[in-house]
């Protein structure tokens, strides 16, 4: 029997760093069988189905819209509908990836079940506990047999919590996407209110900026700086458009739609700088040379900061404020890309995910035995 791997995605960010693994796992060995599975946590077709169409990945196999809910509900939904598919399918490895419920979800269902857990993104630390994603970070990379690290820092975080066998510094998946759809990206119009290197762009959507009427509007006033020189483009997440209705938006502060994948990097790619509290976008504007303001008291990329074009601004608007005068008064610097983010990080984890994955299967429950056959694996 050959070995099945399955793929768990949910959440936006999700679809970026898992393609690259299926396509090049696929292509390293057509004789596996690879299983997708969509948990539903995001479900809008902007926020989904778009990804999957412009990032060329498959349909998915399962799809369990699970959809929104509380963090408890959210979360128990996956656990129990991934449980259900890794049992049917009868799974041999699964493959989570970042810091969304569903991955912490997931990997708690596949590691009840003896199933052994891959996870791309293993060792990002905001040391943040009010952060929901921290503790979807630190539990996930407990439950996992294959830690697969984007920088150095992601390693050590994982050696100060004891977790020392199976990590492997494979790169940035989310760059292997990046690199590939950059040209697609820039080849786009952009929309008319926006000139090339003249505007900025803005994201916002984590709950601590997000769902308080004041503090959303005390970031907004903080953007002054920028929104009276430029106009600014404002996709706005699902999470925050509900409360735009609240506060007072500025008026070069221009709210858009959520924007499909290769639509927004060539909105980043042609814009003087961007605020965002996304964890994502500070790595794709470190590769791609934007100045990056980010919302937010903590990373969990400080390796953006000190190599990159990021700046941790906080979240006191007065500090926000001298931040954006003070990247407006400079110009563009040369900012360096961490080692392996080059686009092959995909086909790094493909090559572990073959040696490694097939050890861990083999000595894992033995239920799950049969998995990866001798021939294929290489020393494990
Ligand atoms: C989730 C992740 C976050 C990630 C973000 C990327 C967790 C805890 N959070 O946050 O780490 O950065 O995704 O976007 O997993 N909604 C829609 N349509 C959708 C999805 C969501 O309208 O397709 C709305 C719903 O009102 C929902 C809200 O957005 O209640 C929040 O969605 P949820 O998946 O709970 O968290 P995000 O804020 O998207």
């Amino acid at each position: 029997m050959s070995a099945r791997v399955c793929f768990v995605v949910g959440a936006r960010p999700n679809f970026m760093k898992s393609a690259p693994v299926y396509r090049e796992l696929a292509a390293l060995d057509p004789s596996l069988e690879l299983l997708l599975l969509h948990t539903g946590q995001h479900y809008d077709d902007a926020m989904s189905d778009v990804f999957f169409r412009e990032l060329g990945m498959p349909r998915p196999d399962e799809f369990l819209a699970v959809g929104s809910g509380s963090h408890a509900e959210q979360t128990a939904k996956v656990l129990v509908g991934v449980e259900r598919v890794l049992l049917e399918h009868e799974i041999d490895l699964c493959v989570v990836a970042g810091d969304v419920n569903s991955t912490i979800a997931a990997a708690l269902a596949a590691v009840k079940l003896g199933i052994p857990i891959a996870h791309i993104e293993a060792g990002l630390r905001s040391f943040d506990r009010a952060m929901p994603e921290e503790h979807n970070r630190v539990l996930t990379d407990h439950l996992s047999d294959i830690l697969l690290a984007h920088s150095e820092e992601a390693i050590t975080n994982l050696q100060r919590e004891g977790i020392t066998s199976g990590v492997h510094l494979v790169g940035n998946t989310m760059i292997d996407t990046l690199l590939r759809h950059i040209d697609a990206g820039r080849a786009l119009a952009l929309p008319p209110q926006f000139q090339p290197g003249a505007y900025s762009v803005l994201t916002l959507h984590r709950p601590a900026n997000v769902d308080s009427t004041e503090l959303l509007q005390g970031l907004l006033d903080a953007l002054e700086p920028v929104t009276s020189r430029m106009p600014v483009a404002f996709p706005v997440h699902p999470r925050t458009v509900r409360r735009l209705e609240e506060v007072r938006v500025p008026a070069n502060l221009i709210c858009l739609e959520p924007m499909s994948y290769i639509r927004f990097l060539g909105l980043v790619a042609n814009s003087r700088m961007v605020l965002t509290d996304s964890g994502g976008i500070q790595e794709e504007t470190t590769v791609l040379g934007i100045p990056c303001v980010t919302l937010r008291n903590s990373t969990e990329r400080p390796v953006t900061c000190e190599m990159g074009t990021n700046i941790l601004a906080g979240t006191d608007p007065d500090h926000i404020r001298q931040v954006l005068c003070s990247v407006l008064s400079k110009p563009k610097h040369a900012a360096r890309v961490p080692p392996k983010w080059d686009g092959k990080a995909g086909q790094r984890i493909a090559e572990v995910l073959l040696t490694q994955g097939s050890a861990k299967a083999r000595s894992a429950a033995p239920a799950i035995q049969h998995s990866f056959s001798m021939d294929r694996v290489s020393a494990g």
